[in-house]
């Protein structure tokens, strides 16, 4: 086996099982192995055939390089051994269609006594091996075995890559603590643990949630999001629970609530902090008991949801003020996860920016290629207070204004030139600027002269209406 990729898979095997996933490298039944030999000297064929089959491997064979040729155009095999020379077509032909299949055939080249030359050329080209004329049955056997192996191996490579990588495409960010966070998901997809999620305004809470809600097992289910900050006490408790015909006036039917719609689904309650006292009650209740009552209702009805929690508040600090419920905290957080703020992740910015852009662009209908590298480092350099939802409508703005396929500098909003100013004078604090030395140089020589202003402008080589003017801009008392 090439040492090279036993220690790729092993670095992927150990990523993985930090995932959860534990199902290892599962060996691969010979017979589902389709190999096919191609080679236009009946003996040999017959010969080759008798070996590999011995081994278990499906086999095909065929005597004549058109024929197979027309074969590799529909079907893929595993593993191709084929002689170099094969009349009009040769082998190498013959792999290129083969590997234009599947990239991931291995073939192996047959040659005659004395062609190792093109041997060795089809190597280059991408062969897996060659054998020379007469074959060693052991020789074929062992590299028939190897080149499998390698076949498994890049399959399982991209298997490891596709679950590692492609996995949420939403959530953009290779920055550390976003890696966690995207470890933490996958390891909690099998788990029906309530959740809480904290983190500033904008830091993605919500994308979070819904990309756990996906990975889960009631990801066929409704994923239902409430903000609790949004509606009053009794709509809200309207809405969630439902009521019965006559709870009040004007309900003329029962109505079913929310919540009992996302019953095997999930519940997202968003800004959880700013839930009412009553509310906190009956929500405990439902995480409790796994019921509800509908609003003027006797019975309970069951209900088996899920629910995800955010808020940007410090619930403890609630917890401890007594303005949340510390046994509903408790059931709620279970698994807590924190999002980082986009200052805290700055590395994550110009990949998150450039996706912003496609999306913009797209959507915009504009050709925007990118940012302009002072654009780019004004966008690097601001402190976000609004997290990723700022910088989304950043570029959307600028994507709006933009003249040209590049995003300027003049497209991105004043705060984040006026930051950037900011953050460079505070970086340079202790350098000063020009029109600070002028100023504390004219105010020496106006000392100097007993702050005769004729005098001074004489010493320092200006007319008197420079001076004044310059004074004036400094906030010098005349
Ligand atoms: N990692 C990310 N990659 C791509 N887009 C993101 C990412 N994180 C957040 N976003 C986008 O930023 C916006 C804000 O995210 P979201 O609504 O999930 O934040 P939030 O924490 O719930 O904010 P709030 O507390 O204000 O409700 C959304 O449009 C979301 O799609
Ligand atoms: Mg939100």
């Amino acid at each position: 086996m090439d040492i090279r990729y036993s220690i790729f898979i092993n670095k992927l095997e150990k990523q993985l099982s930090a995932y959860g996933d534990r199902e290892g490298i599962i060996p691969v039944p010979t017979a589902s192995i389709d190999l096919l030999i191609v080679d236009d000297e009946e003996i040999a064929l017959k010969n080759l055939e008798r070996i590999m089959h011995k081994e278990g491997y499906q086999v095909v064979t065929e005597s004549s390089g058109e024929r197979a040729f027309e074969l590799l155009k529909v079907r893929r095999f595993d593993v191709v051994l084929t002689d170099l020379l094969l009349g009009s077509i040769d082998g190498l032909e013959l792999m290129a269609e083969a590997k234009k299949k599947d990239a991931e055939t291995e073939v192996i080249i047959i040659t005659g006594h004395g062609s190792v030359d093109g041997a060795i050329e089809a190597t280059k080209k991408g062969a897996f091996h060659y054998l020379q004329k007469p074959i060693r049955p052991d020789e074929v056997r062992s590299i028939v075995r190897q080149a499998v192996e390698k076949r498994r191996l890049a399959r399982r490579v991209r298997d490891l890559e596709q679950k590692i990588g492609a996995d949420f495409p939403d959530i953009i960010g290779n920055c550390p603590k976003i890696v966690s966070i995207k470890n933490l998901i996958r390891q909690i997809s099998d788990s029906d643990a309530n959740v809480l999620i904290t983190g500033e305004s904008g830091t993605g809470k919500e994308l979070a949630a819904r990309a756990i809600h996906q990975t889960s097992r009631r990801h066929e289910k409704r994923f239902l999001a409430v903000n609790c900050a949004s509606l009053t006490e009794e709509l809200l408790a309207n809405e969630l629970f439902g009521h019965e015909k006559d709870a009040y006036t004007g309900a003329t039917q029962a109505k079913a609530g929310l919540l009992e719609s996302a019953h095997e689904g999930t519940v997202f309650l968003d800004e959880v902090g700013d839930m009412s006292a009553a509310m906190q009650a009956k929500i405990l209740r439902v995480v409790q008991e796994k019921e509800l009552m509908r609003v003027g209702a006797t019975t309970a009805i069951a209900v088996d949801i899920r629910i995800i929690s955010a808020t940007n508040k410090d619930l403890k600090a609630l917890c401890a003020a007594g303005i949340f419920r510390q046994d509903l905290y408790f059931r709620l957080n279970v698994i807590s996860m924190h999002l980082p703020s986009l200052s805290e992740r700055i590395e994550d910015i110009p990949l998150l920016a450039a996706f912003f852009l496609k999306q913009s662009a797209k959507r915009a209908e504009k050709d925007i290629r990118g940012f302009s590298d002072q654009a780019l480092s004004l966008l690097t350099t601001y402190g976000y207070p609004g997290n990723i939802r700022e910088l989304e409508n950043i570029i959307e703005r600028a994507v709006a204004l933009a003249k040209t396929e590049l995003i300027k500098a003049e497209d991105l909003p004043h705060d984040l030139k006026d930051f950037h100013a900011f953050t460079f004078r505070r970086r340079t604090g202790n350098m000063k600027t020009l029109e600070e030395i002028e100023r504390e140089y004219i105010q020496w020589v106006l000392g100097q002269v007993g702050h005769n202003k004729s005098e001074a402008s004489k010493v320092l080589g200006i007319d008197r209406v420079s001076l004044y003017r310059k004074l004036k801009r400094t906030v010098f008392e005349e």
